[in-house]
């Protein structure tokens, strides 16, 4: 709770107001039985008409500054407990903007989820509650037990024989509920995980026929957050019945008691009325505060989980050197190796070293999961070598800060995402301030503008979520512009061409060599035809670079290379 303090600092007046009212509204709670007492023994029992009217109308006013309390406190603890919640979730959201791919791998999206929309909330209400009843109840209860005390100690023991009774009910409460509101939270996580999953791999689900187990899957995280909320909720009303119990032999107890005290002349009958609603207010308060303890309890383990991700540092951070600017766009790997954080097995990269120049064109050639989308997001450090380093203009991309380096790197990554929005709006985020003309010059290189502008709204174009009203091949062309458009150093398009057909492809290459001739480009693909014309073709097995060289040499020299030319171009293409 600490940590989260400073979240709450902008709403400390509220958070001290708030308490103020409720003190009124619990003094007034306990003028009330006493006031009527009055009335019964002093009014009724004298035959007093005017003392009765004067005191009917205290109790009035009483009355008006107890909603007058309750209502002030509603208002401000609602403001800082939201207020409060707000800012906790940008620091969340802050956080996890972040977050390297490695820190929300370990998280898993769907729990992120969970901890900044429900934990949040939990915590909302708890503190809410808390500037509420845990003012409330404690007061209302000693209040209370000092009136009866007041009115008659010897009454009083009976009142005060329950308070134990309760308090241990209470303490075995809340032991028993944390583990259960923890599990509860972990549930929900999974069916977030579930839910979000699904959504964002909804047409995969369609087009395999796979939705029934999906839904079996969505079923059985949702069944299993129903039985430990059930778990959760069981224990808690069990709590009910018991309460009652014990009230009520209080009762018996108390009007057992005080007739028999009324009759011996000890004790007014007004009195006794006064003691009932004074066990009432005293039981209640008790019970009251237990539930809002478990609110605590449930809020505890939502600020746990909060906290991790607060205190979580992501493990990639800016370099040292706040000047530095990448000028050329050398590249160079030297001795890299790699695996993926709680990865077991082989390493993922082995002994990685090549170079790469500013105009030269690497291509990177394997079997799929032989390494080559790793191999890449080690330059804009979406992930760090784990030995060996990667320098950019001689300098370890460490060393850079993120923003400096990544600035200068366009990506096109292998699962390409485009956003809801136009389609200028997306080649945009390369380049905010990009005149018209620019948006369609890059577009024209990267073979974009030539459907783009045949589409009838042309860059006005409203894309759906991912884009999904555009081909494979047409949202591959969005994404190089995209990448394009930061006009960076060194580009890496991982698998982009993929989709996009041999004639067209070609295209993309020569126009990006004629408009872009000083950038240092990586392009990984399976097609040799995509490869064939890049100055150096590194062919990766299993994590390792097994051999290198122009599409000239590596005929003459990689075994590995001409199987894969023989395979898709065919015996002639090997012949000299
Ligand atoms: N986020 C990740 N966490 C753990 N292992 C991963 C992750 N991404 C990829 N891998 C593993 O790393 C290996 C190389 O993957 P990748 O670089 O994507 O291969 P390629 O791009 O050549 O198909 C694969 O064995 C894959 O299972
Ligand atoms: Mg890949």
């Amino acid at each position: 709770m600490k940590n989260l303090f400073k979240y709450l600092k902008p709403y400390l007046l509220f958070t001290v107001i708030a308490p103020l009212f409720m003190f009124l509204e619990v003094a007034m709670d306990l003028m009330q039985p006493a006031l009527m007492s009055k009335i019964i023994d002093v009014g009724v029992a004298g035959g007093d008409k005017a003392y009765i009217v004067k005191t009917c109308l205290l109790m009035c006013l009483c009355a008006i500054l107890g909603i007058i309390g309750g209502a002030g406190n509603m208002l401000f603890s609602t403001k800082a407990g939201y207020g409060f919640a707000k800012n906790m979730r940008s620091a969340l959201y802050r956080k996890i903007q972040s977050f390297s791919f490695a820190n929300i791998d370990e998280f898993k999206t769907g729990s992120l989820i969970t901890r900044t929309t429900n934990d949040v909330t939990q915590i909302q209400n708890a503190f809410v509650s808390c500037i509420r009843m845990l003012i409330r109840s404690p007061f209302l209860c000693i209040g209370g037990i000092v009136m009866v005390l007041i009115i008659n100690a010897k009454l009083s023991l009976v009142v005060l024989t329950a308070v134990p009774f309760l308090t241990v009910m209470i303490v075995f409460l809340l032991k028993k509920g944390k583990p259960l509101f923890m599990s509860m939270q972990e549930k929900l996580d999974r069916v977030n995980t579930v839910m979000q999953e699904n959504l964002a791999g909804i047409r995969v689900i369609k087009a395999f026929g796979r939705a029934d187990y999906e839904k079996k899957k969505f079923k059985k995280s949702n069944d299993a957050l129903c039985e430990s909320t059930m778990k959760a909720m069981r224990m808690m009303s069990l709590s009910f019945p018991l309460i009652n119990l014990i009230m009520n032999v209080t009762m018996i107890l108390m009007y057992y008691f005080g007739g028999q005290m009324v009759f011996e002349g000890s004790i007014n009958p007004g009195e006794v009325m006064a003691f009932s609603n004074y066990i009432t207010q005293i039981l209640m308060s008790l019970t009251m505060s237990s539930f809002t303890l478990m609110f605590l309890s449930r809020a505890g383990v939502s600020i746990r989980r909060v906290n991790e991700v607060l205190n979580t540092v992501s493990d990639i951070q800016d370099g040292k050197d706040t000047e530095a600017k990448i000028e050329k766009g050398v590249v160079e790997y030297k001795n890299v190796s790699f695996r993926y954080p709680g990865q077991s097995g082989d390493n993922v990269l082995n002994d990685i070293s090549f170079t790469a120049r500013p105009g030269e064109t690497v291509a990177i050639l394997g079997a799929t999961g032989s390494g080559k989308s790793t191999l890449v997001s080690l330059i804009p450090r979406l992930y760090d070598a784990s030995k060996g380093s990667v320098f950019i203009d001689g300098k370890d991309v460490k060393d850079y800060t993120l923003n400096s380096l990544r600035s200068s790197i366009g990506v096109a990554l292998q699962e390409n995402v485009l956003f809801t929005g136009t389609i200028e709006e997306n080649l945009r985020w390369g380049d905010e301030e990009a005149p018209m003309e620019e948006i369609k010059r890059i577009a024209g290189v990267s073979q974009a503008a030539q459907f783009v502008e045949k589409l009838p709204e042309s860059y006005d174009t409203v894309l759906g979520q991912r884009g999904v009203n555009l081909s494979g091949g047409q949202k591959q062309r969005l994404c190089i512009a995209r990448a394009l458009m930061k006009k960076p150093k060194i580009l890496i398009l991982d698998d982009s061409t993929s989709a996009v057909d041999l004639k067209t492809e070609a295209l993309i290459q020569t126009a990006l060599r004629e408009v872009f001739d000083e950038m240092t480009v990586f392009i990984i693909a399976q097609r040799i035809s995509s490869v064939m014309d890049a100055d150096k073709i590194l062919v990766m097995d299993n994590g390792r670079i097994i051999d290198s060289g122009t599409h000239a040499q590596l005929i003459k020299t990689s075994n590995v290379y001409r199987e894969i030319v023989v395979s898709q171009l065919g015996e002639e293409a090997v012949k000299e």
